[in-house]
């Protein structure tokens, strides 16, 4: 469904970053190594890249990848491009200083809680996490994201996910987006940025 749907020469969610991650990538350290899941067509990796820090992408859509991979070229800067699912991409342990998830709610549940142990194995202690994504209303706003109340995210719910972390910033509220044609409108919106607790 995916690999059709960025089956076009224009990009789905835009060339540029979003939202969230412009005003959030300043607590990332620089020169990070940085992980992003899930990446699309690279508008959050190559922004990352940008700003001068290692980064790794990975999507299960070919399509979606070699897309990222000319928007990495247009924009002059190298980030390590992987076609992968994310059951079966090698996450690593206390790899990343930086692990960045953007509209990552194809995941119910169940893989849901998978991911999220990933993303907490394979941060290194003191690491930060970006997570941004929709809330429950979204499904009635129907702008962007899946129409399944159970894949969106709630603040207590990643307040449990990441016990013990420091958090940055947590919020849930509706803004206007213009993320492409694929998030577009007035959305119900969660921010989570955090940082695992070391040792
Ligand atoms: C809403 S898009 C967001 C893309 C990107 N993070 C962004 O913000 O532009 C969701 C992405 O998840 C990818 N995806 C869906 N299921 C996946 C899976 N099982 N493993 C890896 N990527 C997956 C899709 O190909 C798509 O690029």
């Amino acid at each position: 469904m995916w690999n059709e749907r960025y089956d076009r020469p224009d990009y789905l969610f835009g060339k540029k970053p979003a939202g969230f991650l412009e005003a959030h990538a300043h607590v990332i350290p620089p020169r990070s190594t940085v992980l992003c899941v899930a990446d699309g067509e690279g508008r959050n990796s190559v922004y990352l890249a940008g700003l001068g820090h290692r980064v790794t992408a990975f999507d299960m859509s070919g399509n979606a990848v070699d897309k990222a991979r000319r928007l990495a070229a247009e924009a002059g800067v190298e980030v390590a491009f992987h076609e992968a699912d994310v059951e079966s991409w090698d996450w690593g342990e206390k790899t990343w200083d930086a692990v960045v998830a953007v509209f990552i709610q194809f995941a119910g549940p169940p893989l849901r809680t998978r991911i999220f142990e990933d993303i907490a194995r394979s941060l290194r202690p003191g690491g930060h996490l970006l997570l941004h994504g929709y809330a429950p209303r979204q499904v009635s706003f129907g702008t962007g994201g899946p129409p399944n109340e159970a894949n969106m995210y709630t603040l207590p719910m990643l307040e449990t996910a990441f016990p013990g972390w420091h958090v940055f910033d947590a919020a849930d509220y509706d803004a206007e987006i213009e993320e492409g044609e694929g998030h577009s409108g007035l959305s119900a919106l969660i921010d989570f940025v955090a940082v695992k607790p070391a040792g």
